[in-house]
């Protein structure tokens, strides 16, 4: 078995998984979402030492399998430094006393590998990242071969989420908040600009549709329950419209040999993302992949997972060397 830990950012999360059956034996995540929620995003320092309390708990938890395993697995990258540093600590002192070896994750090939939980990996895949850390196409081969083909210039989709939640003061996380909301809006009823709209790149931008919407509510002022709504739905078809022009001219340019696209992360789990993207995937004559709602968020189901995959690779790492990086995620093309 192989014990997998995950403390990226705010979420403190364990789990363990049978080496040769590829089954999830056991998972518990402690999320820290009260206490950021009233700073409106994630305190690092905050997180960490939350980390640093919860993660010996989660552990403890998973005592009765700590004897059978083979290898501990951690995420190293990328992260809040000090998020990551905690879990990175823990794995190593786990290797260190138990012997076993070190596995080092990084953390958006665990949210590539959320597709795969209790199936075999399939490829060559498109992967769509969309979480609080990161928006970005991904082109997957293998687990050893993933890059990078487009990211965003400024800001994730999912902080656009959160901002957008706090200014119709909805308070953080604002993902579902702000899916619950659009439900019962009106989606046409405003305006937003669709970014880089005259650019060819292949890339995304979200700062200017969060400037957007501070403006249009500084204009409107005080606003009723119906017009709160209203403004979610337009502001997330906004989001998705982009999102899905940027990932239509990827597609149409025909430099991709995917079979398979798959859309991870945070902002995965919302209905409307995932229904527009199946019918995209269908419309390129691709196989859409989603995550089960419960492995969108960030998880360390998903991080062993993916560490199956390294520990078949036999790529282990020393554990009195471990790199924390925050930046670095995949090769980029
Ligand atoms: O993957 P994740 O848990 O953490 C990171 O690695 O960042 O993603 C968290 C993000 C948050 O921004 C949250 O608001 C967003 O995912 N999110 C959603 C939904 N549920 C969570 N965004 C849109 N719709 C949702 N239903
Ligand atoms: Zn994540």
């Amino acid at each position: 078995m192989i014990l997998a830990l995950e403390s990226s950012c705010d979420d403190s999360a364990a789990s363990v998984i049978d080496i040769e059956s590829g089954a999830i034996l056991f998972e518990r995540k402690i999320a820290q979402n009260e206490a950021h929620g009233e700073f409106g995003g994630v305190v690092p320092e905050l997180a960490a030492r939350l980390h640093a309390e919860n993660l010996p708990k989660l552990i403890e938890s998973a005592a009765s399998y700590l004897p059978r395993l083979k290898a501990v697995a951690v995420t190293n990258a990328p992260g809040l430094t000090v998020s990551l540093a905690e879990g990175v600590a823990a794995a190593q002192a786990i290797s260190l006393a138990m012997r076993i070896p070190l596995l080092a994750i990084n953390h958006i090939k665990g949210h590539v590998y959320s597709l795969f939980i209790d199936r075999a990996a399939t490829f060559p895949l498109l992967a769509l990242m969309v979480s609080g850390g990161h928006t970005e196409l991904i082109a997957a081969r293998s687990y050893d071969r993933m890059s990078e083909v487009a990211v965003t210039l400024d800001d994730s989709i999912g902080e656009a989420f959160d901002k957008a939640a706090v200014m119709l003061g909805r308070g953080y996380p604002g993902g579902a908040v702000i899916e619950n909301l659009a439900r019962d809006g009106d989606e046409n009823r405003f305006e937003f600009p669709l970014p880089l709209k005259n650019d060819k790149r292949i890339a995304f931008s979200f700062s200017g549709l969060k400037n957007s919407l501070r403006l249009l509510l500084e204009r409107l002022g005080e606003t009723d329950d119906q017009t709160k709504r209203d403004v979610a739905a337009s502001f997330q078809k906004a989001l998705f419209r982009h999102l899905l022009e940027k990932t239509r001219l990827f597609l149409s340019l025909g430099s991709h040999d995917a079979e398979y696209f798959g859309v991870v992360g945070g902002v995965s789990a919302n209905r409307c993302l995932r229904s527009a993207f199946e019918a995209l995937a269908m419309e390129f004559g691709l196989k859409s992949l989603f995550a089960p709602l419960e492995y969108c968020s960030d998880n360390a189901a998903m991080i062993a997972r993916a560490a199956l995959e390294a520990y078949r690779a036999g790529e282990f790492c020393d554990p009195s060397n471990v790199a924390i990086v925050s930046r670095i995620s995949l090769e980029r093309r």
